[in-house]
C-alpha cells in the first residue's frame, strides 16, 4: 500500500470511529502531518480534556495517553504502540515515592510532579506541572511547606534557579536530553556562530548555562518566530525541527549533532509509526485504561495545574 492510500485509510477510519488524532512534537513528521492537533504536553492535555469525540488516538508516550484518560474518562484512548514509555517516568516508581514520603512524613512536603510521570505518581502529588508552566507553579507553591520536585532533577533545578525557591530534587532525568554535553553545544556554536542556542529545561545545567533561551517545545516555536536571529541550534528531541521548519519558515534550525550523523532521538516517541496509527484505529487496540480510584486522585493535581495555566 502506498503512503497516499494509507493516509486515506486513516482518514476513513477516523470518520468511522469518530476519532481525533493528537500528536506530540517529537512524533515522526508523517504523523504530525496527519494529526488534528500537534503540541507540547500542556497543550495536548488541554486538547484531550476538551476532545468531543468517541476515540482519542494519542501519538505520544504512555503518560500522555494516561493524562487523556484522567481528564476525559468517557473516551477510548488508543496508543499506537503499547511500549511507548518514557525514561523520566521510569526514574520515579510510585512505590518508591510513596516510601520516601512515608519515611519523611514529618517534613510535610508539597509534592510537585512533572507531567512525565505515571498515574501512581500523579496521585501522590499536590500539583502537576509541565515544562511550559513549571516555574510559575513553583513560584506559587505554599511558602510554609518544603517543595519536593519529581521526577526531573534538571527541570526542578531550573525552576529553583528561576524562582529562588529551595527545592528537594528527585534524582530523575531523561536519557535523551542527558545526551547533550557542553562540548556538543560549544562545537555547534563554533560551526554556527550566528545562531542562537535554544534548549529544553530537561537538559543538564552545563547545557542550560550555554543556552540563549530555555523553554518547552511549544514556546520554542514562539521564541524562534519572535527572535531577531535567523538561525537556531536546537537542543531537544529532533522531532521538533519538523514543526519549527513548518511554522517558522525562512529561518534555519540546526539540530545538535551528537556524533558523525546522529541527533537526539527518543526511541519511545519513535515507536509510533503511521502504520501502527492505522492499525490502532482499525483494531481499537492498544487501549490505555486507568483505575477509577487512581484517576480520581490524579485528577485533582492535574486540575490544579490547568487552573493555573489559563
Ligand atoms: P514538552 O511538554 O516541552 O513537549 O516536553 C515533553 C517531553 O517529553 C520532553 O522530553
Ligand atoms: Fe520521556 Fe525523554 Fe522521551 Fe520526553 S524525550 S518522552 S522525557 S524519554
Amino acid at each position: 500500500m502506498d503512503h497516499a492510500d494509507l493516509i486515506e485509510e486513516i482518514m476513513a477510519l477516523k470518520r468511522q470511529r469518530n476519532a481525533v488524532i493528537l500528536a506530540h512534537s517529537y512524533q515522526r513528521p508523517e504523523i504530525q502531518d496527519i494529526a488534528d492537533f500537534v503540541g507540547d504536553s500542556l497543550a495536548l492535555a488541554r486538547h484531550a480534556k476538551q476532545a468531543e469525540c468517541d476515540v482519542i488516538a494519542f501519538c505520544g508516550v504512555r503518560f500522555m495517553a494516561e493524562t487523556a484518560c484522567i481528564l476525559n474518562p468517557t473516551r477510548t484512548v488508543l496508543l499506537p504502540d503499547a511500549e511507548a514509555h518514557c525514561s523520566l517516568e521510569a526514574s520515579c516508581p510510585a512505590e518508591e515515592l510513596a516510601d520516601f514520603l512515608k519515611k519523611n512524613h514529618e517534613k510535610n512536603y508539597y509534592v510537585i510532579a512533572y507531567i512525565n510521570c505515571s498515574i501512581g505518581v500523579k496521585a501522590l502529588a499536590d500539583v502537576i506541572v509541565t515544562s511550559g508552566n513549571a516555574h510559575i507553579i513553583v513560584a506559587h507553591a505554599p511558602q510554609d511547606r518544603p517543595i519536593l520536585f519529581v521526577p526531573d532533577s534538571n527541570l526542578g533545578a531550573w525552576c529553583a534557579r528561576r524562582t529562588g525557591r529551595a527545592i528537594t530534587l528527585w534524582n530523575g532525568a531523561c536519557h535523551v536530553h542527558r545526551l547533550f554535553t557542553r562540548d556538543h553545544i560549544l562545537r555547534a556554536k563554533k560551526e554556527h556562530p550566528e545562531a542562537e542556542v535554544v534548549c529544553h529545561p530537561e537538559c543538564e545545567e552545563v547545557v542550560r548555562l550555554l543556552a540563549d533561551h530555555i523553554c518547552s517545545t511549544e514556546k520554542m516555536i514562539d521564541y524562534c518566530r519572535e527572535s531577531g536571529a535567523k538561525s537556531f541550534i536546537i537542543a531537544t528531541e529532533v522531532g521538533i525541527l519538523h514543526r519549527l521548519r513548518k511554522l517558522v519558515p525562512g529561518k534555519e534550525f540546526i539540530p545538535v549533532q551528537l556524533g558523525q550523523c546522529s541527533c537526539a532521538e527518543c526511541e519511545f516517541m519513535k515507536l509510533n509509526t503511521i502504520e501502527k496509527l492505522r492499525n490502532c484505529l482499525r483494531d481499537m487496540t492498544p487501549r490505555v485504561e486507568v483505575s477509577e480510584e487512581l484517576r480520581l486522585r490524579a485528577l485533582q493535581p492535574l486540575q490544579r495545574m490547568l487552573e493555573f495555566s489559563h
